[in-house]
């Protein structure tokens, strides 16, 4: 049985609850989590802002390039113990978390530059192992060697609902048929983008959670998953 810290790689479609599995695992093993996602919306936020993005929908990626190597993304705990997103020191988390920019952040992520610029983010982050951390290509690309993969899905009605039952608790105003449409054409882009699509890796475990609660996926990974590394989480 091995023991030690591992890096568990979460990946799967748009709003399969990855985020909040993830995090609940991390929290109950004492290991850091990491939401790659936010990276890529951190990117796409910095572009909207400033104007590398007409109004159009049009990127100008010569200029991303170049000036991207020059801006700072971080993750910093808030007074209230939470994880947020800052850009260049100030937190963004509020602004990334928009359909504006879920609408437009697939188109960012499949740009090869900027999946670099995230990699060695992401990477640096994994280097002491004890992190959880979640995306499409953390268990493909980013951390192959990762001692546990999970990929996890549920179906798109299922995905839609949850997606917009959250934007409706944000006071959003789109419709469930738009969502389900955003939802779609992401799944679409993330899974044919050329550089790092994507799919599930051939040594990750399937969890298609369309009707288990949170309680049961943590059942699952303990009762399943945990013991081979003589780890458990413990819901507190
Ligand atoms: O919250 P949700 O699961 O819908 O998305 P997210 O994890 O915040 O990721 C937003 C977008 O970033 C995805 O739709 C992908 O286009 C991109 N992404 C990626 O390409 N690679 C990752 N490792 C993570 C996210």
């Amino acid at each position: 049985m091995a023991s030690g810290k591992i890096i568990i790689a979460i990946d799967g479609y748009s709003s399969t609850g990855k985020s909040t599995f993830a995090k609940l695992v991390a929290k109950g093993l004492g290991y850091i989590y990491a939401d790659s996602g936010a990276l890529y919306r951190a990117v796409t936020y910095f572009a909207f802002t400033n104007g590398f993005i007409d109004t159009e929908g049009a990127i100008d990626k010569d200029n991303l390039q170049k000036v991207l190597p020059k801006i700072e993304i971080s993750f910093k705990t808030n007074k209230k113990g939470e994880s947020v997103t800052c850009l260049n020191d100030s937190n963004i988390e509020k602004y990334i978390r928009t359909s504006k920019i879920s609408s437009n952040v697939s188109r960012i992520a499949e740009l090869p530059f900027v999946r670099d610029f995230v990699n060695v983010m992401l990477r640096r982050m994994g280097q002491d192992k004890g992190l959880v951390m979640d995306g499409r290509d953390i268990g493909t690309a980013v951390f192959p060697n990762a001692e546990l993969k999970i990929f996890m899905t549920a179906t798109e009605q299922v995905r839609a609902m949850r997606r917009f039952k959250e934007l409706q608790a944000k006071g959003e105003k789109d419709t469930f048929e738009s969502v389900l449409e955003g939802l779609k054409k992401r799944d679409y882009i993330d899974t044919h983008r050329s550089t790092d699509p994507l799919t599930k890796a051939k040594d990750a475990i399937e969890l298609d959670n369309s009707s288990m609660t949170l309680e049961e996926e943590i059942e699952w990974i303990n009762r399943i998953l945990l013991p081979n590394f003589n780890l458990q989480v413990e819901l507190r």
